[in-house]
C-alpha cells in the first residue's frame, strides 16, 4: 500500500467513476461535482446512460441538460454525453460538411448497424471528453478544471475504457488510429486522469469490484488510488454501549420496564443492528483487503438521496482522506 499520502480527488483533470449498476456511480459523481464547485474549481459533469439523473440530484426542477451541457450550479456545468451526438460533432470536424453528416446520422440502417456495433460509442464519448479536455477559456486556463465522467455500468466482458486500446492495437493509421491513441494516452496518464471504483459492502459487489480494479489494472494501465465504497451502516449504538444487544440479553425480561417492549425484544433487534453493521463493515474492510486500495466510506442515508441536501453530505465524506480499512 502507498505510504504517501494521495492527493485529493480534486487535483486530477478527469475523474471517471466506474462500478456496477446501482452502486451509486450517478450519486458519486454528483456528490464530487459539488465538492469540487466548493472548492473553486470549475466543473463539468457528464453523464453517459440514457436517462439524465444529474439535473434532478444537482438542481431539482432545471430542465435537461442534453448534449449542449447547460451549468447547473455556480461552477457546475452538467451534460449528457449521446454517442450518436457525438459522433455527428466528430464527423462534422473531420468532412466538414455538416448536411452530409446530419443525413448519414438520420439514415436507419446506418443507426441499426452502429447499434449493432458496440465498442465505437465507447471510443467516440471519449473522444468527446478528449476534446472538452483540450477546452480553454478567455483566459488561456482550461475551460473545466476538472472534468468527472459517470461511466456505463460496468458489466459483460470489454469496458469503456478498453477500447482505445483495442482500436491501437488493430488499426495502423488514419483518423481512427489517432484518435484512440490521444484517448488512450489521456486515459493512461496518471497526472490527468483517475478512475474511481465505486462499490457496496455486500458479498457479490465485493467480488466484482475486487475484479475489475484487477482488470483495468492490468489491461487498461488506468490510475486507481482509492475505492468509495457507498451506502455503509453507520454503527448503529455510541461506542460505549457497542455491546447493546448482550446487555439488553442480560436483563430479566419480567423486569418492570414502563412502556418498553419485553428486554429479550430489545436484544433481538439490537443484535440484528449490531449484526448487520458488522457484516458490512466486514466488507468494507474485504474490498480494500483484495484490491490493495485505501477507502473512502460514504454513509447509508436512510432518507434516500432526494436532491441537493442530501448529495452535499456525501460531499463531505468524498473528500475526507481515505483509509487503510481493517476488520
Ligand atoms: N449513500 C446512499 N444512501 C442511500 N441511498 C443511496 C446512496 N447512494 C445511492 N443511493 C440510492 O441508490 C440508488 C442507486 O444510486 P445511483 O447513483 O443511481 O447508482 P448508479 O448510477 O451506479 O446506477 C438510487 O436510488 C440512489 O438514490
Ligand atoms: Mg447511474
Amino acid at each position: 500500500m502507498a505510504a504517501e499520502p494521495l492527493g485529493s480527488l480534486l487535483e486530477r483533470r478527469l475523474v471517471i467513476v466506474t462500478g456496477k449498476g446501482g452502486t451509486g456511480k450517478t450519486t458519486v459523481a454528483a456528490a464530487l461535482a459539488v465538492a469540487a464547485a466548493r472548492a473553486g474549481r470549475r466543473v463539468l459533469v457528464a453523464e453517459t446512460g440514457r436517462d439524465e439523473q444529474l439535473p434532478r440530484l444537482l438542481a431539482p426542477g432545471s430542465p435537461p441538460v442534453g448534449y449542449a451541457g447547460r451549468e447547473i450550479l455556480p461552477g457546475v456545468t452538467a451534460m449528457r454525453i449521446d454517442p450518436f451526438n457525438a459522433l455527428g460533432e466528430y464527423l462534422g470536424l473531420q468532412l466538414g460538411v455538416r448536411s452530409v453528416v446530419d443525413f448519414v446520422l438520420r439514415n436507419r440502417g446506418f443507426r441499426q448497424l452502429m447499434s449493432a456495433a458496440p465498442g465505437w460509442r465507447d471510443l467516440i464519448t471519449l473522444g468527446k471528453i478528449w476534446h472538452v479536455e483540450q477546452m480553454t477559456n478567455g483566459d488561456g486556463g482550461p475551460l473545466y478544471h476538472l472534468i468527472i465522467v459517470d461511466a456505463p455500468a460496468t458489466g459483460h466482458g470489454v469496458t469503456f475504457l478498453d477500447v482505445p486500446h483495442v482500436v491501437v492495437s488493430a488499426v495502423r493509421t488514419g483518423p481512427l488510429r489517432r484518435n484512440a491513441e490521444r484517448v488512450e494516452q489521456m486515459v493512461v496518464d496518471t497526472k490527468r486522469t483517475l478512475l474511481l471504483p465505486v462499490a457496496l459492502a455486500e458479498e457479490l459487489p465485493t467480488r466484482e469490484t475486487a475484479e475489475l480494479v484487477e482488470r483495468l489494472r492490468a489491461d487498461v494501465g488506468i490510475t486507481i488510488d482509492r475505492a468509495v465504497v457507498n451506502g455503509v451502516f453507520p454503527a448503529p449504538f455510541p461506542e460505549a454501549l457497542s455491546d447493546l444487544d448482550e446487555r439488553l440479553a442480560k436483563l430479566p425480561d419480567d423486569a418492570p420496564r414502563g412502556e418498553l417492549p419485553r428486554p429479550s425484544t430489545l436484544a433481538a433487534c439490537a443484535r440484528y443492528l449490531r449484526a448487520r453493521f458488522e457484516l458490512n463493515r466486514s466488507y468494507v474492510a474485504e474490498i480494500g483487503r483484495l484490491t490493495g486500495l485505501p477507502v473512502v466510506c460514504l454513509p447509508y442515508l436512510t432518507t434516500g438521496i432526494q436532491g441537493p441536501a442530501e448529495i452535499a453530505v456525501l460531499a463531505d465524506a468524498l473528500v475526507e482522506p481515505p483509509r487503510a480499512v481493517t476488520a
